[in-house]
């Protein structure tokens, strides 16, 4: 019996980003990988966060000059690359450069002198690496949407990603283009009825706010329009405690390694 049990549970497969923001549970979504001890949206940061379960690992992405989806956050090179030895300039933008041109970038020294040599993975790497163990939050944080949905297709993993934006007229092409795709629409200020009316005329399931500007009501009324709520960056453990009592369905955290016990007080 015992043995049947850990073969059935071998077996299970692994939940699609559909039944799990369309769950009940509290979700942990691991932001740029597990990224309060690896260098942000790389390899390692995404292996590692997958060793602690989180439900989805949390990206960025950027086009290069040649129309490939590079994962990084910032516009400009300069943070988390060594952009400004490798190039001879300041603030380069990922726009500027091809992506052969980009991958000899370390993009793992300014974080950790150990982490010298981690380069900026490309979407499609960064996919497989966290498909690997878990779901993927795909933040687009420029490109077209024509290029994200046929490689989400290509891929065949679409299933198993949900495509977030602070752009929403990006998130309503998606939907154009495939609309059995998860999206959110990310946000900030006031979660207010007007905003909460929008997500809902573009079809979004998720909206995912800074929780700074987050309270129980608004959590309430987005829940009560048949939203669900997440809310970034939530690194303290009394804040994270506090959203889920009002309700909040995603925790996007920094520290996936730790969330649950958090929660779990
Ligand atoms: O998960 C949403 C969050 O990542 C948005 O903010 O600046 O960290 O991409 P940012
Ligand atoms: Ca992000």
């Amino acid at each position: 019996m015992a043995a049947d049990l850990a073969q059935g549970a071998a077996e299970k497969p692994a939940p699609t980003a559909a039944e799990l923001v369309r769950g009940s549970q509290l979700l942990v979504i691991a932001h740029r990988g597990l990224s309060s001890r690896f260098p942000e949206n790389t390899l390692p940061a995404f292996t590692e966060a997958i060793k602690h379960a989180p439900d989805f690992v949390e990206l960025d992405y950027r086009h290069s000059s040649d129309g490939k989806p590079i994962v990084i956050h910032d516009a400009k090179l300069d943070r988390t690359t060594n952009s400004v030895s490798t190039f001879g300039a300041k603030e380069i933008v990922i726009g500027a450069k091809s992506a052969a041109e980009l991958r000899p970038l370390d993009a793992g020294t300014w974080f950790d002198a150990k982490f010298a040599g981690t380069y900026l993975p490309t979407l499609e790497e960064s996919l497989d690496a966290i498909l690997a163990g878990s779901c993927c939050m795909v933040e687009r944080k420029d490109g077209d949407a024509a290029t994200l949905v046929e490689l989400l297709h290509r891929k065949k993993v679409a299933s198993r990603c949900i495509v977030q934006a602070f752009d929403w007229a990006f998130i309503a092409d998606v939907r154009k283009l495939d609309p059995t795709i998860v999206t959110g629409l990310l946000g900030k200020e006031a979660l207010d009825a007007a905003k909460i009316a929008a997500a809902r005329e573009i079809g979004s399931e998720v909206v995912g706010w800074r929780y700074t500007d987050l309270n129980a009501e608004s959590i309430a009324a987005a829940r009560a329009a048949g939203l669900k709520v997440w809310a970034y960056t939530v690194d303290k453990p009394d804040e994270a405690r506090k959203l889920a009592a009002a309700g909040l369905d995603g925790l996007i955290t920094n520290r996936c390694d730790e969330a649950r016990s958090w929660l779990a007080q």
